[in-house]
């Protein structure tokens, strides 16, 4: 079943293109459609507020950036937590939970609170049937296929493609057309790079990663979700710490750990804040970290040099460049992990899906 592939971790990073095309087919031309969600009888959220847990909150986060260019008000909270607050959301709000099992205890239970207190509840989820599905009023699936290895892959940049879209279905006004258009074009643009990424290529990075005393991840904007990610992949499956970090926030307080030995990834897909990321990561070289930039047009931006190594993603249109950066970051966990020869489809400690609380 794994092919010419060595763990179901790896098959599973090059068919995020697959997941993507089959989550986004039937459902978008110029416009979404998405006949789950009646525009008519449903109207459009004053509120928006994403549960989730590990993989999938870091897509809800995602998820939030899209409402809010949409010009809807989101929040995030991870399951485990939003089930223990007092639900003080606006009337009408929807809670939108996102689970690839559909399986996961927490979410489940945030979703369920959530129905009780009378919001809409609208679940996110990658198996058909799954206790989410028959727990929220509407449900939406994606279609990334079965994911075996334990650390979530495909299914995250199935989720996010279809958050995309959710935004591009609830925004007001004409449609967004450059952004259906992008997103229509995503799983192409991420096959042809995941393609052009040659084994060899990632050698010297994941030997640099390997021998790292400490490994970061620092993003702001849509580069923050990608950071935490890349970070959660990568601690999970080589069980090397590993934290994602804001960039604004080093300074208050990480920072203290950057010295020689330190590598810091830092993914910037996200244009509008390329400027302030590039100062943080200045302040990380000039403490003796290495800095490790995943990124379109990296080489020409900025005066003197600012990173260490990079990785250049096409330069696309806006938006595409968060598959492409989450692939590059799956892919060095998974070098990093065989590397080691750990059990990349099985962690340790870990399960697929969460049943319990
Ligand atoms: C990380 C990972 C986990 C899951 C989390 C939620 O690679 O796989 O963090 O994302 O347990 O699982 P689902 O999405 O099934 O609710």
């Amino acid at each position: 079943e794994k092919g010419t592939f060595r763990h179901f971790m790896e098959k599973e990073i090059f068919e995020a293109p697959r997941a993507m095309m089959d989550t986004l087919a039937d459902r978008l031309s110029v416009t979404p459609v998405l006949p789950e969600l009646d525009r008519s009888v449903h109207g459009r959220p004053p509120v928006v507020a994403f549960v989730a847990c590990g993989t999938s909150w870091h897509a809800a986060l995602l998820g939030r950036a899209f409402l809010e260019q949409a010009g809807i008000p989101a929040f995030v909270e991870i399951a485990s937590e939003f089930r223990y607050r007092k639900l003080l959301l606006p009337p009408g709000s929807w809670v939108i939970g996102i689970s690839q099992s559909g399986e996961t205890a927490d979410t489940i239970g945030a979703m369920e609170s959530a129905r009780r207190a009378g919001f809409l509840t609208l679940g996110i989820s990658n198996v058909p049937g799954s206790s989410l599905e028959r727990e929220c009023d509407l449900c939406l699936l994606t279609h990334a296929g079965p994911e075996i290895g334990v650390a979530s892959t495909k299914a995250f940049q199935a989720q996010v493609a279809l958050l995309m879209m959710l935004s591009l279905a609830l925004g007001e006004g004409s449609p967004r057309t450059d952004l259906a258009d992008a997103l229509i074009r995503a799983p192409h643009r991420l096959e042809l790079f995941l393609e052009s990424l040659s084994p060899e290529s990632l050698d010297a990075r994941v030997e640099r990663l390997r021998e790292s005393r400490l490994v970061m991840f620092a993003g702001r904007g849509l580069d923050y979700p990608l950071a935490l990610e890349g970070a959660l992949k990568f601690k999970e499956i080589t069980y090397r710490p590993a934290d994602g970090y804001p960039g604004g926030e080093l300074k208050h307080g990480p920072i203290a750990l950057i010295e020689p030995g330190v590598t810091v990834i830092a993914p910037l897909v996200d244009r509008l804040l390329r400027a302030k990321e590039i100062s943080n990561l200045r302040e990380i070289r000039a403490r003796g970290g290495y800095v490790l930039a995943v990124g379109p047009n990296v080489v020409k931006e900025g005066h003197g040099i600012w990173y260490d190594d990079r990785i250049e993603l096409p330069d696309d249109p806006p938006w595409s460049g968060i598959y492409q950066a989450a692939g590059v970051l799956q892919l060095l966990a998974y070098r990093v992990a065989s590397a080691l020869g750990n059990d990349v489809d099985q962690p340790r400690n870990l399960a697929k899906s969460v049943t319990v609380e």
